[in-house]
């Protein structure tokens, strides 16, 4: 392990040229009101998790820095919102659907220019290999296509009369007004886009933050967000989540709280708004997806699908298989295959083909991680795997931790990061009661082969987490699919379709069914008198 170690961090020059680290950007623009300003005060250092080497050892190396913009400079984004939506009598909030179509559409075109720029930084801010960098960025561009589509469906659906028990109604979808939009470092940018499109394109002004991590990345994207918008619909401000989230939620003029992070996080900003019944939340949070081993199973498939389950970027997916319960006819088998499979993933940089253990981009995250194995070991488990645990810098060998039980940290607590829990059952009830004790209720995965019993824990689980994966690993995709959760886990659904939904609200038009009132409702439309009363649609 040593060996890999010594090995895992490059000197400049092993870093292919396509890849190597420019000069540190100092940023100091952020976007209000559709102006890029420059922020003169404090600035935060953006820290890569990858160091470098060099003959004073081996060093984190710093990309740049970002503002850390004040509660009154967030406020100012947040007034553009306001004045742009102007309680729903803006330009953007009343335009035709088409053009706000043609608005997206044209950042979209915009957005694929900087393809290469987001991703290299996707890889030095957060430690993400290239290949899954590539596909954050691509699988981003698709979701704003897909919602295109379905905004188009939508607007079809929506553009015809009803007439029920004599009364004459138009129904449509209406925004709700601004909305703050923050997503998470795993995901900086699929994360944060699959809520901020949806809402900017139902007609809400947004304020964006971008995440803790994955901050630079949004750089080459604001002269796009400028220039494909009018002013005020999309600000994007940066700094302390303390000093300007509190502030906008706390001013009561958020209408839509849209956060992927912790639940304690969210609940703590909801509390700061003065007028809850106004604000709608879409909360992506906390989850513990546990992976059910049935002692029926096809076990090079489960170990297959508990690998990246449990380790796809290090383990930072809120989706990731976050405990394993392993039947105890089967455990020695699976731990045995396990261990064979994780030997075989090869640590080092993002751009390494075929990498797949990278650096984590939390400064805190080593020590708490081993903070969770010394206690398990305190407990009675052991770190299987050779090298299980070691670390250098930033880097986190994975830890396959065995036999597992209730009195240990990593029973209950969100890892977020490279360590497998093993919990052996001899009594699926045992696991039945992890699930229905738990804070969390996004997903399961159960792996098995008996048709009796994968439908039993089917109709058991479904009122307890948002999708169960049969034979499969947890996941959010493909986009078309809800992805919710109970309990501590979400709040909303999304998916391409929901979101739209999400961020708006369905609004009637509706009269009496009668002569006066038909030949005054054909008029409007005849005349084209309003965009809300319209029979139009775009093909
Ligand atoms: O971090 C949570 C993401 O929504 C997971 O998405 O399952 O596609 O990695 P994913």
């Amino acid at each position: 392990m040593n060996a890999v170690l010594d090995a895992l961090f490059p000197s400049i020059d092993e870093i292919p040229e396509a890849w190597r680290p420019g000069q540190p950007q100092e940023q100091r623009e952020y976007l209000v009101d559709g102006e890029l300003r420059q922020w003169p005060g404090a600035l935060a250092a953006v820290r890569s998790p990858i160091s470098l080497k060099s003959a004073d050892g081996e060093q984190p190396l710093i990309l740049g820095s970002t503002p850390l913009l004040d509660a009154d400079t967030a406020l100012s984004a947040l007034d553009a919102a306001v004045r742009a939506y102007d309680n729903g009598r803006g330009t953007w909030p009343t335009l035709r659907v088409a053009e706000r179509i043609q608005h997206v559409e044209q950042f979209l075109q915009r957005m694929g220019e900087q393809r290469t720029a987001v991703v290299k930084l996707l890889m030095w801010e957060i430690g993400k290999n290239l290949k899954d960098a590539e596909k954050e960025f691509d699988r981003t561009c698709d979701y704003i296509t897909d919602t295109i589509g379905a905004l188009k469906e939508l607007d079809r659906r929506s553009s015809r009369f009803e007439l029920e028990q004599g009364t004459l109604g138009q129904i449509r979808r209406a925004p709700l007004g601004v909305a703050l939009c923050m997503g998470p470092y795993n995901y900086p940018l699929n994360e944060t886009f699959t809520t901020l499109i949806p809402a900017l394109i139902m007609g809400n002004t947004v304020v964006f933050k971008p995440a803790k991590f994955g901050v630079l990345l949004i750089r080459p994207l604001l002269e796009a967000f400028r220039d494909s918008f009018p002013p005020g619909v999309i600000n994007v401000i940066y700094g302390r989540g303390h000093d300007t989230v509190s502030a906008l939620m706390a001013s009561g003029k958020v209408d839509v709280f849209a956060f992927i992070g912790t639940h304690k996080a969210a609940a703590e900003l909801k509390k700061l708004h003065p007028r809850p019944h106004r604000l709608r939340a879409v909360l992506g949070l906390d989850a513990k997806n546990p992976g059910i081993v049935l002692p029926d199973v096809d076990l090079d498939n489960a170990v297959d699908e508990a690998l990246t389950g449990a380790l796809s970027f290090n383990g930072q997916r809120c989706t990731a298989l976050k405990i394993l319960f392993v039947h105890e006819q089967q455990v020695e088998a699976f731990l045995e295959r396990l261990q064979a499979k994780l030997a075989t993933l090869k640590a080092g940089m993002p751009w390494t083909p075929g990498v797949a253990l990278t650096p984590l981009p939390e400064p805190g995250k080593p020590d708490y991680l081993e903070g969770l194995l010394t206690d398990a070991c305190a407990h009675g488990a052991r770190v299987l795997n050779e090298g299980g645990g070691q670390r250098r810098g930033a880097f986190f060998y994975p830890a396959l931790l065995y036999p597992v039980n209730a009195a240990m940290r990593v029973y209950h607590e969100e890892q977020f990061g490279p360590i497998i829990p093993v919990v052996p059952y001899g009594d699926i009830q045992s696991v039945i009661d992890y699930v229905l004790d738990s804070d969390y209720g996004q997903q399961l995965s159960l792996f098995g082969n008996d048709p009796a019993t994968i439908g039993r824990l089917v109709d058991t689980f479904a009122n307890q987490v948002g999708r169960i994966n049969i034979n499969a690993q947890c996941q959010r995709g493909p986009d078309t699919y809800p992805f919710n959760g109970r309990k501590n886990s979400a709040e909303g659904t999304l998916s391409v379709h929901d979101a739209l939904r999400v961020f708006s609200i369905r609004t009637l038009v509706a009269t009496r069914f009668n002569a006066a009132n038909k030949q005054l409702v054909s008029e409007i439309i005849r005349n084209r008198q309003s965009n809300f009363l319209s029979t139009d649609y775009i093909f």
